[in-house]
């Protein structure tokens, strides 16, 4: 999981996606948390699918996960295609262009959505956690279960 979470809403995104994906984590399956800034290709290479997180800043996703994008899009071009991901994005009002862009890169490096990207957009409400939770849940079990 890769994730930027400047906010107290943002941090319980992440932690409601960490619960949902550990209430599943098997010997089969572990989670590894990183920041945008934190992680690198070899991250990306060990994974055996992903979760992106990020904040819709300024139409786009935030600079972080951009930054990641930036760093990691050369070395697993071609060795990570088809890498299951799926994408939550917290906007204030929108979410569009972080949904476009994200599938943009995604789609250039050949990674395979499991879902279109979650849009958490609004005023907060407590069900954008629930949303989170069962995200997690659902990618760990795709992982266990060989469905991915
Ligand atoms: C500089 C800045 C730019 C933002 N631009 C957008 C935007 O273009 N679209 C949008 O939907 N929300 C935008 N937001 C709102 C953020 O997405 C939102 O504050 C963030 O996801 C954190 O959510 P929270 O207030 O629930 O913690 C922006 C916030 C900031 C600080």
């Amino acid at each position: 999981m890769v994730a930027h979470a400047p906010s107290r809403n943002t941090q319980k995104l992440l932690q409601s996606v960490e619960a949902g994906a550990r209430s599943i984590e098997t010997a089969e399956v572990q989670l590894v948390i990183r920041t945008p800034f934190e992680a690198d290709a070899n991250d990306v290479k060990s994974a055996s699918a992903l979760v992106l997180g990020t904040t819709e800043n300024l139409g786009y996703m935030s600079g972080a996960l951009k930054d990641f994008f930036d760093r990691i899009y050369n070395p697993c071009l071609e060795v990570t295609r088809g890498t299951p991901y799926a994408a939550y994005i917290r906007a204030g009002l929108d979410g569009t262009g972080t949904s476009r862009a994200i599938e943009s890169i995604t789609a250039g490096l050949g990674w395979r959505a499991v879902q279109k990207p979650l849009v958490l957009k609004g005023e907060w409400r407590d069900y954008f956690a629930d949303s989170c939770g069962e995200l997690g849940a659902a990618m760990a079990a795709g992982l266990d279960g060989g469905i991915f």
